[in-house]
């Protein structure tokens, strides 16, 4: 296995971070994934089917002690992170009275800690290696303003911050930190947010789902795979002169 690349992807379970970790297993990457969600597994085993060797490992990425050794194992086991891909996230679709603090802390400590939890562990690995890239996911929503999306969109919104701040810190390590903003994406994420808008107006899921593909100028959503070969492009050497960008993969969208 030696001189192969390893790709570290989170929130690896479901949708986009089971694609992007496929994507990456496909393309000759060994892989490392973590989810809170038993189903990484499933994902682990399409990885080794795709011929590569994977670390996998249930874990909180809000929580540091569990991203802390995750990434001590994953760096003891394969010798080198290469690829950091800050995937997990949740979705709060409330209007803003009816935010509970804990809400609040829940959404922003995984959407936006997670991430700087990751980071702080992953990069002394890559600074080591003089080498590495980090996609980071943002959203739509931290471009926009989406009605009944405040933390969220704020919480992505951050992340497109955090990211410009240490790219220019990691850059002299020789790192690469860019941010990717998708719109719609046909994961259980999306699928679940349009079902609370259906109960919430009373209006048919399928109505709802079409409103918000209209917000595509090719009126439908993106697959996960889509999001995934926009992240696959971010980290690898295709963008060797990609730093600190937020790359919106949202089909217009943000343009309108
Ligand atoms: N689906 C969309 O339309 C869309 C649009 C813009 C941005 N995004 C972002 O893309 C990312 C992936 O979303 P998705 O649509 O694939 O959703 P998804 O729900 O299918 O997948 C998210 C994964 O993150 C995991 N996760 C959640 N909290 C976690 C935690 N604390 N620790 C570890 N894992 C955790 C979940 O178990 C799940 O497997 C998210 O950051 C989301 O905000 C999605």
């Amino acid at each position: 296995m030696e001189g192969r690349s390893l790709a570290m992807v989170t929130g690896a379970a479901s949708g986009i971070g089971r694609a992007a970790a496929e994507l990456f297993a496909r393309n000759g990457y060994d892989v490392a994934v973590m989810d809170i969600a038993e189903a990484v597994q499933e994902t682990a085993a399409a990885a080794e089917a795709e011929g590569a060797a994977c670390h996998s490992a249930r874990g909180d990425v809000a929580e540091e002690k569990d991203v802390a050794s995750f990434v001590h194992d994953v760096a003891d086991r394969f010798g080198r992170i290469d690829v950091l891909v800050n995937n997990a996230g949740v979705v709060l679709v409330k209007p803003v009275e009816e935010i509970g603090v804990d809400e609040f802390r829940r959404v922003v400590n995984i959407n936006l800690g997670g991430i700087f939890l990751f980071c702080k562990h992953v990069v002394p690995v890559m600074k080591g290696q003089r080498a590495g890239a980090i996609v980071n996911m943002g959203s739509v929503s931290g471009h926009v303003g989406q009605v009944d999306h405040s933390v969220y969109g704020a919480s992505k919104g951050a992340v497109i911050s955090f990211t410009r701040a240490i790219a220019w810190e990691l850059a002299p390590h020789g790192i690469r930190v860019n941010s990717l903003s998708p719109g719609s994406v046909d994961t259980p994420m999306l699928r679940g947010d349009i079902d609370i808008e259906s109960r919430r107006t009373g209006l048919p899921y399928e109505e709802v789902k079409k409103m918000r593909e209209a917000e595509q100028a090719f009126k439908r959503w993106a697959s996960p795979l889509e999001i995934a070969e926009a992240v696959y492009f971010l980290a690898s050497e295709k963008a060797s002169f990609i730093t600190g960008a937020d790359l919106l993969v949202d089909c217009g969208w943000v343009a309108k």
